[in-house]
């Protein structure tokens, strides 16, 4: 998780950026290692024939090599078993055709496969080892995606019984033992079944690049890349390569990335949301507060980040959980900047969002220029 900025840098940030530098234009989740994701999307547009669509594939296979944050890409967010699987998708904004791979093994060019489902299928979504047969049969080499700094920290998760991990509800405890496990007797009115509609604090590895890409001539393509979730129950495919929800994007409205708690974002279609909030006349910052709003309403303890550009290249983002950023580079920019959004904060008491970080920022400002 990338949670760097101050809070000085966070309001002069969050308030300054919202104009549109122009077209081409490329956006995408976080900063940090992220932006060399966006410098090589931006690059490929301005300097190119790249359509949206190669300039996302670019972006998203650039954080797939560089790993960025470990969250993309071979050697990070290793299962139960220590294997790290990837899921991708990419979505053309002018004919709504996505492609999609999910729970991709032994492959590391998960957001090429998924252009491929894309451009050589009428499906939109291949999952696991078939998918895997999928890409060797059109030509991308099998790995191995396992590093061995990766199989040293497994072996030091199995030393520490297995925590954290995923499971709930099944014997052994899970918080204190490693499997296998089988699943104890519930039903709908008890606690134990309660809580398992909660996520669980301690697993906070979520991260993920979703990118939406502006060509100079006004079409739009959006995509995704992760490794998923650290420790997952294997098999798990997380929000990544669900249309609408990893990311989406309508060329005659705007597009929307998101990065967080894959496993409850995807209950909400946050990316399918943020757009059509974008067709009801919403500005882009609303749209996305507007989604991280509903599922804060259900969820309020999860990590969550969503960015929205409308099809002018306006933008603007939500986050919850965590000091969400987002990376851009348009028109003429020189460089890509980073966007720090403050974290939306559910009160439990009411309906009511409030954003503390940016509440305090402000207060903090106004007590400095009383001082001055
Ligand atoms: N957002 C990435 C995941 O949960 O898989």
């Amino acid at each position: 998780m990338m949670r760097t900025a101050t809070i000085g840098s966070l309001l002069a940030l969050h308030v300054a950026v919202q104009a549109s530098p122009n077209l081409p234009f490329v956006i995408n989740t976080w900063g940090g290692p992220f932006t060399t994701a966006t410098d090589a999307a931006y690059l490929s547009l301005r300097n190119s024939t790249a359509s949206a669509l190669d300039a996302v594939q670019v972006g998203c296979s650039t954080c797939e090599k560089n790993q960025c944050d470990g969250s993309v890409g071979f050697g990070g967010s290793p299962d139960e078993n220590c294997e790290t699987t990837l899921d991708a998708m990419i979505m053309d904004g002018t004919t709504m055709k996505s492609g999609s791979v999910a729970g991709l093994r032994r492959i590391k060019d998960a957001i090429a496969v998924a252009r491929h489902v894309l451009e050589y299928t009428t499906h939109t979504l291949l999952a696991g080892d078939l998918a895997t047969q999928f890409a060797v049969s059109n030509g991308f080499p099998l790995s191995n995606l396992t590093t061995a700094e990766q199989a040293k920290r497994c072996a030091a998760w199995r030393e520490d019984n297995c925590q954290p991990n995923y499971r709930i509800n099944v014997s052994p405890d899970p918080k204190s033992s490693c499997g296998p496990y089988i699943g104890i007797a519930l039903n709908s009115s008890s606690p134990a079944y309660k809580r398992a509609l909660t996520p669980d604090a301690s697993q906070t590895s979520h991260d993920t690049i979703s990118m939406i890409t502006i060509h100079s001539s006004g079409t739009m393509a959006a995509g995704t890349s992760t490794n998923g979730a650290t420790w997952k129950v294997p098999g798990r495919v997380g929000d990544g390569p669900i249309t609408g929800s990893g990311s989406y994007v309508d060329g005659d409205v705007g597009g929307c990335g998101a990065t967080g708690d894959g496993d409850i974002m995807m209950r909400f279609l946050p990316c399918y949301q943020a757009v059509e909030n974008l067709r009801q006349g919403m500005s882009p910052k609303d749209a996305a507060e507007d989604v991280v709003k509903r599922i804060l309403r259900k969820y309020p303890d999860g990590s969550y980040g969503i960015v929205v550009v409308d099809k002018h290249g306006q933008h603007g983002g939500a986050g919850s959980g965590w000091t969400f950023t987002y990376a851009f580079r348009g028109g003429s920019m020189n460089a890509t900047e980073v966007v720090s959004v403050p974290p939306l904060t559910e009160n439990r008491r009411g309906a009511k969002i409030v954003y503390i970080k940016l509440a305090r920022a402000f207060a903090q400002q106004r007590r400095g220029e009383g001082e001055r």
